[in-house]
């Protein structure tokens, strides 16, 4: 049994009553190698922002689960290196579908899980959720859970359009699991295509403009919650797919037509509610992917992964810097 404690790792109960007051979302970015780790921890550390890694059952498959496990253990002595003394990162497991796969990530180091029992029946969601809440409360790890169902992929639970989160079931939820965080679902989706073209209108130059997430389902959530004081909120599938990278992608040989995100106004919005955690992995994919397709087409005869990863890695410091500073607002919220 590895606590995370000994790591230097926290969970994510003070970051998210900090948030929640503060009026600012805490940043949760998917890693899946090495570059996408020092990219976060450069950027968190940088501008002081309390940051939470995530680790997806599909980064497990392809990375290997304790290879990732030892890189988000090695970000908070990383972190320190670049000066930032009082680290602020969470380790935590993403869309985790079953008590077992929770139970080995809280005892190998994580300090958050997410248990995702959105896709299952309501009661045998709150079963789950529980049983998760109950073993990883003895540990000090925080649990995610979540009610709604978003649109798209959720790792291997596929649903063809959103279910919005009923605000009606959502104080029952908290209160008989014990879970410390919510994911809703209001509209967002996974991916890099979260709207068709013919759920978008076209503005004056003739560009995609997505419909609005449905904030008054959010603002219903939040309400329900006021007499205890508010309760941290989840986004998943809260990437902008940025214009710059699928252009990247597209203009050097990439294929991503009508690829589509979250506006980052909206975003940004969410933040200043009782949203603490605001889910970002493609975003990251399109830097990475898009800073390498250029590099190759520059450089034909580059063949040392050096050379075009580093590129990427700066690619996605940069994104991931903007994330904290202009849409989320938690730069400076972990001096
Ligand atoms: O929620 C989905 C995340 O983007 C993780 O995706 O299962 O392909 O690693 P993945
Ligand atoms: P995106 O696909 O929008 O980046 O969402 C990531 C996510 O929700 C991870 O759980
Ligand atoms: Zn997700």
């Amino acid at each position: 049994m590895v606590n995370y404690k000994e790591l230097g790792l926290v969970n994510t109960k003070e970051m998210f009553a900090k948030a929640l007051k503060g009026g600012y979302a805490v940043p949760a970015f998917n890693f899946n190698n090495l570059e996408q780790l020092q990219a976060i921890v450069t950027a968190a550390a940088t501008e002081k922002s309390p940051v939470i890694l995530q680790v997806s059952k599909g980064a497990r498959n392809y990375a290997n689960g304790t290879i990732l496990r030892y890189l988000g253990m090695a970000a908070v002595e990383y972190a320190k290196e670049l000066g930032w003394e009082k680290p602020q990162i969470v380790l935590h497991l993403d869309h985790g579908d079953s008590f077992e796969l929770c139970k080995d990530c809280i005892d190998n180091g994580f300090s958050s899980v997410m248990i995702d029992g959105s896709h299952l029946p309501y009661e045998e969601n709150v079963a789950l959720t529980k049983k998760v809440c109950d073993y990883a409360h003895q540990f000090d790890v925080t649990v995610e859970g979540e009610l709604g169902v978003l649109a798209g992929v959720e790792d291997e639970v596929s649903a063809d359009h959103h279910t919005y989160t009923n605000p009606e079931e959502v104080v029952d939820f908290a209160t008989r699991t014990g879970c410390d965080s919510l994911a809703i679902s209001i509209g967002t989706s996974h991916g890099a295509y979260k709207f068709t073209p013919e759920q978008c209108t076209r503005n004056a130059e003739g560009k995609l403009v997505p419909p609005p997430l449905a904030f008054d389902v959010l603002e219903g959530v939040m309400k329900k919650f006021e007499k205890q004081g508010g309760f941290p909120i989840v986004l998943h599938g809260s990437s902008s797919v940025p214009e710059e990278y699928v252009e990247m992608c597209n203009t050097y040989g990439g294929k991503l037509p009508n690829a589509i995100g979250i506006p980052e106004s909206e975003l940004t919005k969410a933040s200043k509610s009782a949203v603490c955690k605001i889910n970002i992995d493609s975003d990251s994919r399109l830097a990475f992917t898009g800073a390498v397709r250029k590099h190759f087409a520059e450089h034909p005869d580059h063949f040392d992964p050096r050379q075009y990863c580093g590129d990427a890695r700066k690619e996605m410091i940069k994104m991931y810097t903007h994330k904290i500073v202009n849409v989320l607002g938690s730069k400076g919220k972990a001096e």
